[in-house]
């Protein structure tokens, strides 16, 4: 897909140093599905939460390990105002729809509340098999869980949402394939 680079929101460079200690994540790394009406996760909070995820670390590689180094991971993020797409290079986040998507991302009530929603997108011509895209979109996912546990925030992965709208609100190309909602908010 064509990126587009007009609306692309600067986010704060990301804390990458520092936390709780890993084992201690670990241990309080849990699924959550309560969530409160209203409260906001900090930009902050969610530049270092997108970097967990899917960041860039050295030499061009990403938090997270992939098959033959395909990199086919992609990050959308749904907010009660818009959906947007993270640029890892960047550190932005490009605007690619507007408005409240949140009910396309779940089946479950809960998560249309949520402040946030990441969605685990795979681009399917960089790495066609499942099992490699269930492994980036799995690791990336786990990352996501450890960060919120450190930081006191709630999460839960879900394979649960629209298969028909949400595709249409990220407004994905035909390569672009979603794999599973990552939920986060207090
Ligand atoms: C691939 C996958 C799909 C999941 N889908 C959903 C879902 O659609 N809705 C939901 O509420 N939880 C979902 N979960 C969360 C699991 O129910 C949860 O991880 C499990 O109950 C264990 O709880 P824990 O994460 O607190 O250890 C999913 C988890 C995984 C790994």
């Amino acid at each position: 897909m064509a990126s587009v680079t007009i609306n692309a929101e600067v986010l704060p460079q990301p804390n990458t140093t520092g936390g709780k200690p890993l084992m201690q994540v670990m241990n309080q790394r849990a699924s959550s599905r309560d969530y409160k009406q209203g409260m906001t996760v900090s930009k902050q909070d969610l530049s270092n939460m997108l970097w967990a995820a899917w960041g860039i670390t050295h030499d061009g590689k990403h938090t997270v390990a992939t098959a033959m180094n395909r990199q086919e991971l992609i990050l959308y993020v749904v907010t009660p105002t818009e959906v947007s797409r993270y640029n890892p290079e960047a550190n932005t986040l490009t605007t690619v729809n507007t408005g409240d998507y949140r009910k396309f991302s779940t089946m479950q009530d809960f998560a249309a509340i949520a402040p946030i929603n990441i969605v685990l997108v795979v681009d399917t011509s960089k790495q066609e098999r499942p099992e490699f895209q269930g492994y980036t979109a799995g690791a990336a996912s786990q990352n996501i869980y450890l960060y919120c546990a450190q930081a006191g925030l709630k999460s839960v992965v879900r394979a649960g949402f629209d298969r028909e709208n949400l595709p249409k609100a990220l407004k994905l190309s035909a390569n672009e394939r979603i794999l599973f909602v990552q939920t986060v908010g207090k």
